[in-house]
């Protein structure tokens, strides 16, 4: 028997990744085409709670008391704390998980992933979390895998909203004057994100006045982008992606083909390109009118994108 389905949307950073750790706002909008499903369901007295995986052949079962250990299972771990916080004792459930979202590529498949499994075992559990509370759990899951995450990727993708985003504050959204065209153009090349963030550490720790100061100009392009967005800009806004993206290369977390993608982006019309999340590999946006979507996403193919996804954000309402 069906107990509930839920599911969660990939998110797209538009501005301001990696300086977002460290304070500076970001943008960021969530991505509806890609999303993560769970569906739970009644399983037979004494099996427990298993997630099933089946488009990467994975079986886990829940176990308890590995809350604040050293084990983490992408999986697991969101169902723990999931009846940890609403103090229920494990079901005889199966859950089965399915996504459209690319893993590792800065889409925020992760916290889909846990966003998917928290609210669809709290609803199979007759309980609906909040979606403050829903946050909270899953920025802990994002914690667990990340180290040091600003909680953007959890925030927009929870919401499901355009968010500007300062870290520690209070969640903000913003009018969008005019439907923003973007292409999102996969590198093919995994992007560890956990890592390019420790290395970005790492740099600054070695000249803070140096990265600061680059931090707080993207802090700047996030701020004016935000404007250009709330007017209907886009041109600005174009130059501001492409201007953030030479940012991003001095913070070491570009790529030769993400570089490669973005220029191609770039000399087919884009208005402007920059590399999306954690970087190092992952994703590509790039922002196009819509005449020239076709020829843009052409270049980028021929330039080594393995899929591109057109998405529009709409104004509300
Ligand atoms: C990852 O999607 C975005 C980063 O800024 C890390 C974070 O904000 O936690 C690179």
């Amino acid at each position: 028997m069906r107990l509930a389905s839920a599911s969660a949307p990939g998110k797209v950073i538009l501005f301001g990744e990696h300086a977002v750790v460290y304070g500076q706002p970001a943008i960021a909008v969530p991505l509806s085409s890609v999303q993560a499903e769970v569906i739970a369901e009644q399983g037979a007295p004494g099996t427990g709670l298993v997630v099933d995986a089946p488009q990467v052949d994975v079986t886990v079962c829940v176990t308890n008391g590995r809350v604040g250990g050293s084990y983490y299972n992408a999986l697991v771990y969101p169902a723990q704390i999931t009846l940890e916080a609403l103090r229920q004792p494990i079901p005889d459930m199966r859950m089965t998980l399915t996504s459209t979202i690319p893993i590792a590529s800065g889409l925020g498949s992760g916290a889909a992933i846990a966003t998917a499994i928290i609210r669809g075992l709290s609803q199979a559990l007759g309980t609906s979390l909040d979606l403050e509370e829903l946050n909270g759990l899953v920025y802990n899951v994002e914690m667990r895998h990340h180290g040091t995450p600003s909680g953007i990727d959890n925030t927009v993708i929870v919401y499901e909203q355009p968010v500007y985003f300062v870290r520690g504050e209070p969640i903000e959204t913003f009018q969008i004057a005019e439907p923003l065209t973007l292409l999102v153009a996969d590198s093919g090349q995994a992007s560890p994100t956990r890592k390019a963030v420790e290395d970005v550490r790492a740099l600054y720790d070695s000249a803070p006045d140096h990265y600061d100061a680059i931090f707080a100009e993207i802090g700047q392009i996030a701020q004016q982008a935000r404007t250009a967005i709330e007017s209907g800009a886009l041109a600005e806004l174009g130059e501001l992606m492409t201007a953030n993206h030479a940012l991003l290369q001095a913070l070491t977390v570009s790529s030769a083909g993400l570089d490669r993608l973005v220029t191609a982006a770039q000399l087919a019309g884009a208005l402007g390109a920059k590399l999306s999340g954690g970087g190092r590999g992952g994703n590509m946006i790039a922002l196009v009118t819509p005449d020239r979507a076709a020829a843009v996403s052409s270049a980028l193919v021929a330039n080594g994108a393995i899929t591109v996804i057109e998405t529009t954000v709409q104004p509300a309402g």
